[in-house]
């Protein structure tokens, strides 16, 4: 296993690429099962997770070839519907083969994700919305069994307690192009990722109407066909650069975005005064750390799209740690994630929990420590607070960041940053966690 050793008190200065979405390429790996053609998908971000979705769209019995680390062709001619503990367990995302081997071949069976240290991940929206398209499900020894043989279009809500379900409506849309007649999906998820597969299934031949907004209307087909697809930017890698530019008092320029998926984050920046320019044609932005203008404390509540998102919460919390004042992270997503604040506290941050808040009042200095990753988010979000702290910052744990960022210590050298990855025997004993 590796760790990443940071040199904090270095601004980040210069331009970074932006991926493509790693939440956009999952489902879309996943809706090449809909058609025996050929997809080609290019832009994908070379990550775990992504990696880990071609094994098991192999498995499956798919042809998948990789004619270059970021494009993949992939042909699911002929495939099976059962997707076993072992492969699936790993990664949450692999539920969302359920729509489209539902879709496909009118069965699925598939085994249930487990539980995740951000929170409880039920699927119970997934299984009320394949209910209402006349499947019978059924739940055993840890597998969610879908009879498919029925399937038809029909009226479904996707609501839940924490707004819609992003993964959810992606399932709900693969099995629905499908399925004989007409689904309206009310309350659908409208996050860009869910758009970017919606647009892949139109290029494929599906009848999706109003894509983008939280109601859907999908008219089956009998057949899709295959296509090329470029995966949309990552707007939370993104975002997560802008936010360690600000953090670390440089000026960061992030290009290959799609502005208006970055909304939520510049009307924070705005409020917490961090100088920023998006360029008029919009594929740059660029934040101006250096400029040491004094951030505001702000109050930010995490919500679906367009709302402020989630997975940008934790590098808020880094951010707002080092802003004078009193500032109010609310989570309304998983109300639970907040496992990156133990390891902030060890670099000096003062924040308390309350519920689902983090108050976080702003100290003027961070202090580097050994700290623990978590998941994908926390990670991110310890390290650009080592890239801000005074001192050495080692992070363990970091297969969580290679799960959602493609070479981000790589990429954070380029901008100057004093990072190195490192293989876990060369971390000092003394420093290690458990
Ligand atoms: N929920 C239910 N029932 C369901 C499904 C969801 O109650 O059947 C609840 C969840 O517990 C949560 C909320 O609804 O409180 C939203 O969950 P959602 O289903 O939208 O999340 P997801 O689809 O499992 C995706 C991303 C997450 C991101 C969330 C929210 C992928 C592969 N994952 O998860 O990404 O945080 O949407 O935007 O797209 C990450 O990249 O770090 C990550 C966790």
């Amino acid at each position: 296993m590796d760790v990443i050793r940071i040199e904090g008190g270095r601004p980040l200065n210069g331009t970074v690429t932006v991926a493509g979405a790693k939440n956009a390429a999952l489902p879309i790996f996943a809706a090449t099962l809909l058609t025996e053609e050929t997809c080609t998908i290019e832009q994908v971000p070379d990550l775990s997770d992504v990696r880990y979705m071609g094994e098991i769209l192999r498995h499956l019995g798919a042809e998948v070839e990789r004619p270059d680390p970021h494009t993949w062709k992939i042909t699911a001619r002929h495939i099976k519907g059962v997707a076993p503990y072992e492969l699936v367990r790993k990664m949450r995302a692999s539920v969302t083969l359920l729509g489209p081997l539902v879709g496909r071949l009118r069965h699925a069976r598939v085994s249930l994700p487990g539980g995740c240290v951000i929170g409880p991940r039920p699927i119970d929206l997934h299984l009320k919305g394949l209910a209402r398209l006349n499947c019978g499900i059924e739940i055993e020894k840890g597998y969610v069994d879908v009879d498919g043989s029925n399937l038809k279009g029909d009226y479904l809500y996707l609501g839940g307690r924490h707004g819609s379900t992003v993964t959810g409506t992606a399932n709900m849309i693969m099995a629905a192009v499908l399925a004989p007649g007409i689904t309206r999906i009310e309350s659908a998820a409208c996050e860009p990722e869910v758009v970017d597969l919606c647009d892949m299934l139109v290029k494929m031949g599906a009848q999706i109407e109003n894509i983008g907004s939280h109601y859907l209307r999908i008219t089956g087909v009998d057949k899709l066909h295959g296509c090329h697809h470029r995966i949309v930017p990552d707007r939370i890698e993104a975002g997560t650069f802008l936010i360690g530019g600000a953090l670390s008092g440089g000026d960061v320029t992030v290009e290959n975005v799609v502005p208006g998926h970055m909304r939520s984050l510049l009307d924070v920046f705005e409020q917490a005064n961090v100088p920023f320019d998006a360029d008029s044609d919009g594929r740059r932005i660029t934040v101006f750390g250096s400029r040491k203008e004094p951030r505001k404390s702000i109050e930010i509540i995490t919500l679906p799209h367009p709302g402020f998102p989630t997975d940008l919460q934790a590098q808020m919390c880094a951010l707002m740690a080092l802003t004078p004042g009193l500032s109010i992270i609310t989570e309304r997503i998983y109300p639970n994630r907040f496992m990156h604040v133990p390891e902030l506290q060890r670099m000096g941050a003062n924040i308390a929990i309350e519920g689902a808040n983090a108050i976080v009042r702003g100290t003027e200095s961070l202090s580097g420590a050994p700290v623990m990753a978590s998941d994908l988010r926390a990670s991110a979000a310890l390290v650009i607070a080592g890239l801000a702290a005074e001192g050495e910052t080692w992070v363990q744990r970091i297969y969580h960041l290679d799960r959602g960022y493609e070479t981000m210590e790589v990429k954070l050298q380029e901008l100057g940053a004093k990072i190195e990855r490192l293989p876990e025997s060369e971390m000092p004993s003394e420093l290690k966690g458990e």
